[in-house]
């Protein structure tokens, strides 16, 4: 045989593959991504491994209206109705009914012991919520005693403190912001689960939080292929003996893993004596351990499943809480030193609070609600979850097994059963009819919101803002991120200015929780010894 008749018996089936899937497939009607995407997944992997996904889909969405097509089994959807609505007020599952897909199962922790945010399918799922949405509630949250003790004390004893001790360093009022942040929200969220006593201290500890800072982010670079194509790298590693991921990302994971458990410990054995200190109460452990234990008792499990399992839940709490609030707060502060003025009309609203949160021979907190109805307060941290959204990146879904329509009013496609469907918040907080001169950190764009049409104020407040995301697998902590975030700046801000010093790399990494690509912002803390008179 010649050579070009062996070629083409070897090419014809696959070019008539290819045909074949392109008439069969209903995402074929959906305008593609990229030329290729309705043929092969290839092209959308391969724009995820560059990490250039966001750029990409933008630019997709303007071409091509709010479905767009990224590969033979999965779309992408930017709009309220036929999109987020659909697909995540309408609990499409983060798992297909085979199982043999969940995007999610990458955040198990022990060994993939499954969590809230981890499973896959919405009736376990709903059992974990149930368990925890109220100590998450913001009625429980605003109201908590230990919650206020646990970060009155962080606030008091730790924070100030540790930015006052910045002037006796050389570099006077210089420091890494973002680093000190994480620690913030770690003690804070770590304080709420397992009480103050049994939580982090990495505020007043710089080399734990170094310790545990390194751990945790040198993983986020291999992400990728344990997430987006797990048999694929459990297959190479079994049967080519090639490790995708480094032995040392495995190993960072179990530090991380084994310090959780000794938190565990401590909260239980803290219990155990009796809580002392109202501050010492571990509010999400103690609710967790009791529940799950009867849980566990009636399937007949033993007593060291039910520590995986209660460990393998707070651990994504204490990794989702601490980093995407401190994250927040990294370019909250940003852009108050980029917009000095802002900066002034803040620090005006927080001499309001009584008591202000500065230095003390009698430290208390003013009481939380008060706090949370600052509204400028209010509008910098609304503005920054919207331009700057701690997870910006798609938050992918599967569609129903009897399919589903999505896509704007006008222009409503067919999709069936089993396909990957995503929208990503980066995205939707870009609608330029939303929010006018969308690009743009324009905090006022909160205030007076009563004054607006009530459709145009629904559609910023409510249907188009997606920090948090929505519907049935919507963040449980994001009371506890406001309170604390709000508390965090108020106490900055009420005796401090601050100013950029390097702010190299500030921009957001391409990726589903994005944090500064250089992990790092550098600013000069400046004491305000009176307050700017009013301008
Ligand atoms: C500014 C801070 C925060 C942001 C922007 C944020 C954002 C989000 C988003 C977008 C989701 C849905 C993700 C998806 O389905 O792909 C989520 C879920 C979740 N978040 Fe948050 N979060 C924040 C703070 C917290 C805190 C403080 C906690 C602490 C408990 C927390 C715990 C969780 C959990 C457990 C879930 C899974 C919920 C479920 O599956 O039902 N988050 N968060
Ligand atoms: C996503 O891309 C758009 C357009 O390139 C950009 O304006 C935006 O800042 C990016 N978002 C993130 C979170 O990187
Ligand atoms: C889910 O499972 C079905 C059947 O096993 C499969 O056809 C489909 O491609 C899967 N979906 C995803 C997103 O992997
Ligand atoms: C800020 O703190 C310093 C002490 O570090 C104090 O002298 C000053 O009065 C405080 N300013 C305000 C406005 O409370």
């Amino acid at each position: 045989m010649e050579l070009t008749t062996i070629l083409a018996l070897l090419v014809t089936p696959l070019v008539a593959q290819f045909v074949y899937r392109y008439w069969t497939n209903p995402l074929c009607k959906i305008p593609a991504a990229h030329p290729l995407a309705h043929f092969t997944s290839l092209w959308i992997y391969y724009v995820r491994w560059r990490a250039v996904e966001n750029t990409t889909l933008k630019r997709a969405h303007a071409q091509l209206g709010p479905i767009v097509c990224l590969g033979p089994n999965e779309v992408s959807v930017n709009c309220v109705k036929g999109g987020i609505r659909d697909v995540y007020a309408g609990g499409f599952e983060k798992s297909n009914a085979s199982g043999t897909f969940n995007w999610y199962a990458f955040f198990s922790n022990y060994g993939s012991v499954d969590n809230m945010f981890s499973t896959g399918h919405n009736k376990p799922h709903s059992a974990r919520k149930r368990m925890l949405s109220n100590i998450y509630s913001k009625s429980v949250v605003t109201a908590s005693p230990a919650l206020l003790a646990q970060v009155s004390s962080i606030i008091y004893d730790r924070f100030l403190p540790r930015l006052e001790s910045t002037f006796s360093d050389e570099d006077t009022g210089v420091l890494n912001i973002y680093a000190l942040l994480s620690a913030v929200t770690m003690d804070i969220v770590t304080g709420y689960i397992f009480g103050l006593k049994s939580g982090s201290n990495l505020i007043s500890n710089p080399e734990q939080l170094s310790w545990f800072l390194g751990l945790y982010n040198s993983r986020r670079s291999f992400n990728f292929w344990p997430q987006e194509l797990p048999a694929l790298t459990n297959f190479v590693q079994k049967w080519i003996g090639y490790r995708l991921v480094p032995q040392w990302v495995d190993e960072a994971n179990g530090k991380i893993e084994d310090w959780t458990k000794a938190m565990c410990q401590s909260a239980a054995a803290v219990t155990a004596d009796g809580v002392a200190n109202v501050a010492d109460t571990p509010v999400v452990y103690g609710q967790l351990s009791v529940v799950l234990a009867k849980e566990v008792k009636k399937a007949g499990g033993e007593a060291l499943e039910l520590d995986s399992h209660v460990a393998s839940e707070v651990l994504d709490h204490l990794a989702a809480g601490f980093d995407t609030s401190g994250i927040t707060l990294t370019y909250v502060i940003h852009e108050l030193c980029r917009h000095p003025e802002v900066q002034v009309r803040l620090q005006r609203e927080l001499r309001t609070l009584s008591p202000r949160i500065v230095h003390s021979s009698s430290p208390s907190l003013p009481d939380g609600k008060a706090v949370d109805a600052l509204p400028f307060l209010h509008a910098v941290i609304w503005e920054t979850l919207r331009l700057h959204p701690a997870i910006p990146g798609p938050q992918p879904r599967v569609s129903p097994p009897q399919g589903c329509r999505l896509g704007s009013e006008d222009n409503t496609y067919y999709v069936p059963g089993g396909v990957r469907v995503s929208a990503s918040a980066g995205l939707l907080h870009l609608n330029e009819d939303v929010y006018l001169y969308a690009g743009e950190w324009k905090p006022e764009r909160w205030l007076d919101l009563e004054n607006l049409d009530e459709e145009k104020r629904r559609d910023m407040e409510n249907r188009w803002f997606w920090a948090f995301g929505s519907g049935g697998r919507m963040c449980v902590g994001s009371h506890l991120a406001v309170y604390q975030m709000k508390y965090i700046l108020a106490a900055l801000y009420s005796n401090y200015t601050t100013a950029i010093v390097d702010d190299n790399g500030i921009e957001q990494s391409d990726a589903y929780t994005a944090p500064p690509q250089s992990d790092k912002l550098l600013i000069r803390l400046q004491k305000l010894n009176s307050y700017p008179s009013d301008m």
